[in-house]
C-alpha cells in the first residue's frame, strides 16, 4: 500500500466500517513504516488490504478488510496467511495481536477459524453510535 493507492482503499474503507479509518490514519501508518499490502485481482481491482505494526519479537494487525463485493469467498484468510508469512520470515515475530469489536461476529468468526485465542477486554476502546464506546476483545495467535 502506498499514498496513491489510497485512491482505492478509501473507498472500500469508508464502504466496509461504519467507523472507517480516515486519509489521516493511512498516511500516518504509511510514514510510521507499517506493513501494509493490497490484494488485488489481476485485473487492479482492490480485494483487499492489511495494515500492521511491528514490534520488538511481536506484531500487532491494525486493519484487515476486504471488499464488500469480494467478501466470504476466502480472501481474508488468505491475507491473514500473509501477514503471518511475513510476520515470521521478516519482522521474526513469534506472536500476533489484535483488537475486535464485541459485536463484529463476522471478524471474529474468521478469527477464530484461523486459530486466535481471546486474550483479554479492553472496555470502552472503539466509539460507537450515540456517542458510546464499546468493548475491544484482544485476541492473540502464537506464529
Ligand atoms: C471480517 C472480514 C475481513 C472477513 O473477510 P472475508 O474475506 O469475508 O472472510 P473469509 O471469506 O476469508 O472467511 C473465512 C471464514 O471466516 C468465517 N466467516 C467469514 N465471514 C463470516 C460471516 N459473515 N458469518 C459467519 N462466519 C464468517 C467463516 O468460517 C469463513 O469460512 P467459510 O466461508 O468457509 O465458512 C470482512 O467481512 C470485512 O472486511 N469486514 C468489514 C471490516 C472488518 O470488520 N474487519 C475486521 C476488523 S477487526
Amino acid at each position: 500500500m502506498t499514498v496513491a493507492s489510497l485512491r482505492e482503499v478509501l473507498p472500500v474503507e469508508q464502504a466496509a466500517y461504519e467507523f472507517p479509518w480516515t486519509r489521516g490514519n493511512f498516511i500516518d501508518s504509511l510514514h510510521a513504516g507499517y506493513d501494509a499490502q493490497l490484494l488485488m485481482r489481476d485485473d487492479g481491482t482492490l480485494i483487499g488490504y492489511f495494515v500492521a505494526m511491528a514490534g520488538v519479537d511481536e506484531m500487532h494487525l491494525l486493519n484487515l478488510t476486504v471488499t464488500p463485493s469480494f467478501q466470504r469467498q476466502g480472501h481474508a484468510l488468505r491475507l491473514l496467511d500473509a501477514l503471518c508469512d511475513l510476520a515470521r520470515s521478516e519482522r521474526g515475530a513469534h506472536q500476533l495481536w489484535l483488537e475486535v469489536r464485541v459485536s463484529n461476529l463476522r471478524a471474529r468468526a474468521v478469527y477464530d477459524r484461523y486459530g486466535f485465542r481471546s486474550v483479554g477486554l479492553r472496555r470502552g476502546y472503539y466509539p460507537a453510535a450515540a456517542g458510546r464506546r464499546e468493548d475491544a476483545i484482544v485476541m492473540s495467535l502464537g506464529l
